[in-house]
């Protein structure tokens, strides 16, 4: 089975990629390198020990994009490709819009005249509302987003679903990630954000390096048991698996199908700290900062469609996930430079 997968230097891009390579499926990948480097690519074929086609372009370059799909015979689409930091979208709304929605237009587009049927999208919990009751299930209202990064997220989501309905050959998944972390256990690959990282997994690893002084947490007086916030942490390679699991998913069925790609176990960002420090021995400098606007205080997944549906359920432990983002960054220290 041909996949081609869009975003395939990125974080989750090139852990998928190493899954799908394991598993014997043949890979077609692209990325433009904007958030990426090409020794992502590199690594991907050192540890699956397999090659695979491999296109530097934007998505949005319809007649590469079309030469691709005129030339290969492609069974699915993963389309990872994006940008992704909901700071840098309050700054750029206009690159986040014409970049993560044109990119899914386009890839649509070519879907639809080269005869591609499915199609399996990276999205996001952020499309969830803010005041939504725990856990978060795949019927729990979205919208009202609280940046351009999560309203390109609900407005593909909402393309894609329209797409279907004027077309009910199609078949397409779309899955909420919550909060993606850890590496491959190899230590060779991993998140390697370019600039200072927003999320809380690098910040913490970067701090136990020294690359920063202290972590600062966001606010400890929210209405939790310690007072920080809660969220659902992922292991990467748990969620790649999701997306596998969607492949033979969608092989059986047509239409929209969300599913939410999370633990369902909340973990306060102090409890995080702690999990971090006990795997692996690294004790973080710490200080109360003020809450980061936009944060809500509690967000994790109902995870029971999935389980039903997909037959999959992150099996990684908190742990692990701690001991394979800290190999990745000791043996990386400034990424895949
Ligand atoms: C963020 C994005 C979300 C995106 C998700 C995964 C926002 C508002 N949301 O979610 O759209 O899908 O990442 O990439 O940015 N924290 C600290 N100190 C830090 C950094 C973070 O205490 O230096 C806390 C935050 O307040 C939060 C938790 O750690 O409670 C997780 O933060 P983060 O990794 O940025 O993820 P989210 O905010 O859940």
């Amino acid at each position: 089975m041909k996949i081609l997968v869009t975003g395939g230097a990125g974080y989750i891009g090139t852990h998928a990629m190493v899954e799908l390579l394991n598993q014997g499926y043949e890979v077609i990948a692209v990325d433009n390198f904007v958030n990426s480097k090409h020794e992502a690519i590199k690594r991907v074929k050192e540890i699956t020990g397999r090659d695979f086609l491999f296109y530097e372009m934007d998505v949005r370059n319809k007649k590469q994009l079309d030469n691709i799909f005129q030339e290969h015979d492609i069974d699915c689409v993963i389309h990872f490709a994006g940008l992704k930091a909901v700071g840098e979208s309050v700054q750029k709304p206009l690159e986040y819009y014409a970049n993560n929605i044109n990119s899914t237009l386009i890839l649509c587009e070519m879907m639809r005249k080269h005869d591609v049927s499915k199609i399996i999208f990276s999205s996001s919990a952020t499309v969830y509302s803010a005041n939504n009751k725990m856990p978060l299930t795949e019927k729990s209202h979205t919208g009202e987003c609280t940046n351009p990064y999560g309203w390109t997220k609900f407005v593909c989501e909402q393309a894609l679903t329209d797409m279907v309905n004027a077309n009910d050959s199609m078949s397409v998944a779309l899955l909420r990630y919550f909060n993606p972390i850890g590496a491959h256990e190899s230590g060779r690959i991993g998140e390697d954000p370019q600039d200072i990282p927003n999320n809380i997994m690098p910040l913490i690893t970067q701090t136990a390096i020294g690359i920063f002084p202290y972590l600062n947490i966001y606010g400890d007086d929210y209405d939790t048991p310690d007072g920080t916030c809660i969220r659902d942490y992922i292991h990467v390679v748990d969620l790649v698996e999701g997306h596998i699991a969607a492949i033979k998913y969608l092989e059986e069925s047509k239409g929209v199908s969300t599913f939410n790609l999370g633990t369902g176990k909340g973990v306060s960002v102090l409890e995080l700290v702690s999990a971090f420090e006990d795997a692996t021995g690294v004790k973080i400098n710490k200080k109360i900062a003020p809450r980061r606007p936009g944060d809500i205080a509690v967000c994790y997944a109902a995870t029971n469609k999935a389980k039903d549906k997909l037959g999959w359920e992150a099996k990684k432990t908190l742990k692990q996930a701690c001991e394979d983002t800290w190999r990745w960054q000791k043996e990386n220290p400034r990424g895949y430079e």
